[in-house]
Order: C-alpha cells, then sequence, then structure tokens
C-alpha cells in the first residue's frame, strides 16, 4: 500500500455517467471531489458520494469483502472489485467506468448475472448424469485432491474482471471468456458428471471456447480472487486433444 494515510488528499473522481432509460440525455463524465479519510475503499467512497452530493449515483455493493462479486468496476482503465481497492492505493485523480462487456444499468451499474446465466446455459454449467436418480443410493466418496481442485474452481465470485479485460470477449459476445472456461474445468474434473467426451469437445473444442483465446492472459493478472486461470487454458486444451483421440474413454482426471 501506498504511504499516503497520513496526507490530506482531496480525491478528485471522474465518474461515468448514463442512464440507458434516458436515452436523450448524452454520456458524461462528471467530476466529484471529496476528502481522503485514512484506510477509505472505494465503496466507502462512493458511498459518501452518494449520500453527501448526488443520491442518483448508480453502482453496486454488497458484500463488502470481496465475496459477491458484484462491485466490479473499471478504475482508471483497470477492471477491479472497488469493495477492495483501498483510495490509499490510488492517484488522487481516480476515473470510474462501468465493466464493458457487460449490459449497462446505469452509470457505473451493470448486469453481470444476464452474462453469466447465458454462459452457464452454454456450457451445461451443472452436473449432468446418464443414470436414472436413485434417491436413497450413498453418496459417492472423493479423494481430497479431486475435492481440492474442485474447489479451487468455484472459488470463481463472478464478478467479470476476466471477462471486461480480455481483448476476445470484448469484441465477440458468445467467448466464453476465462469465467466460462473455468466453469467447464470445474464439471470436467468432477468424476460425478457423466458427459461422454464429444459434449465436453463440443462446448470446449470452438472458436467460442479455448481456441478462441488469443493468449493475452489478462484475465489471470486481473482475477481479484487469484484462480489458476492459466493452469484452466492449459488443462483444457490437453483435454481437448484428448478427446480427438480417444472419444469414447471416460476421463475426469486432473491433468
Ligand atoms: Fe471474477 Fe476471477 Fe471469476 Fe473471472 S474467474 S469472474 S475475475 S472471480
Ligand atoms: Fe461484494 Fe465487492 S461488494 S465483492
Amino acid at each position: 500500500m501506498a504511504d499516503t494515510q497520513n496526507k490530506a488528499r482531496t480525491l478528485k473522481f471522474d465518474i461515468f455517467r448514463y442512464n440507458p432509460a434516458e436515452p436523450d440525455v448524452a454520456p458524461k463524465m462528471q467530476r466529484f471531489e471529496l476528502a481522503e479519510a485514512p484506510y477509505m475503499s472505494l465503496y466507502i467512497a462512493l458511498n459518501e458520494l452518494r449520500e453527501q452530493q448526488d443520491p442518483s449515483l448508480q453502482f453496486d455493493f454488497s458484500c463488502r469483502s470481496a465475496v459477491c462479486g458484484s462491485c466490479g468496476m473499471m478504475v482508471n482503465g483497470r477492471p477491479t472489485l472497488a469493495c477492495q481497492t483501498l483510495t490509499a492505493d490510488l492517484p488522487e485523480t481516480i476515473a470510474l467506468h462501468p465493466l464493458p462487456t457487460f449490459e449497462l444499468i446505469g452509470d457505473l451499474s451493470v448486469d453481470t448475472g444476464r452474462w453469466f446465466r447465458r454462459m452457464v446455459e452454454q456450457v451445461h454449467g451443472w452436473i449432468e448424469r446418464q443414470d436414472a436418480f436413485e434417491p436413497t443410493a450413498e453418496e459417492e466418496r472423493m479423494d481430497d485432491a479431486t475435492a481440492e481442485a474442485i474447489y479451487e474452481r468455484d472459488r470463481c465470485i463472478e464478478c467479470g474482471c476476466c471477462v471486461a479485460g480480455c481483448g476476445v470477449a470484448n469484441v465477440r459476445p458468445d467467448f466464453l471468456g476465462a469465467a466460462g472456461l473455468n466453469r467447464i474445468a470445474r464439471f470436467m474434473m468432477d468424476p460425478r458428471d457423466q458427459r461422454p467426451k464429444p459434449a465436453w469437445f463440443e462446448v470446449v473444442s470452438d472458436a467460442d471456447g479455448v481456441f478462441g483465446c488469443i493468449g493475452l492472459m489478462a484475465c489471470d493478472d486481473l482475477c481479484p480472487k487469484d484462480l489458476p486461470l492459466l493452469d484452466v487454458y492449459g488443462y483444457l486444451r490437453r483435454k481437448a486433444l484428448a478427446s480427438a483421440l480417444t472419444p469414447n474413454a471416460k476421463d475426469s482426471s486432473l491433468s
């Protein structure tokens, strides 16, 4: 953290303003000023601006602790979680924009839910079984290494920062992005999922999947939960190749 906690600063916020419900009012950047307080986060700063200066300012927060994923925004051009960003780590002038690629609700608020819902439906982001449900059957055991690998992928909070920072997702709305490919990997590793290999191959192996990535890897730099997104791409490319070579063999191995 930069050593600015003891220096009194007046922060200047340049905030994107636009309400799609009022299309006749052109988008603009609006400047606000605010006295910085010790350990002030962007969450605190934006709430003070809304309470004290402009109650119409739109932005999203819920958990304030990097858990709900709702406060993603562009901070000086970089997608990040506002609740875990301290103003002390930023320059005196802070530009805030909504995340690109997602539908704008207003000002800094975007609808990530619609994007993630479409992605989950596109990849069938749930466990698929071929056998009939047997309610009295015992729960299947899972070894620790598999459970940990699945948990690592389940840590995604669906904030959208990786998607907003992805050069491909910004120009191709159907590209699954790191969040979508991470979701596929999570179920591919799960031994309870009984999808045949060709079904995986179909969602992973086209230009909307892992081969649409052009290797910029901003997702891996930007993920606020430090998910191993580079590993996800490598894992899926190996699996896609294995699927093409041996389409009928069952494989939920972790490598
Ligand atoms: Fe956010 Fe990381 Fe999940 Fe992408 S992978 S949505 S950056 S938590
Ligand atoms: Fe929940 Fe920031 S408010 S992640």
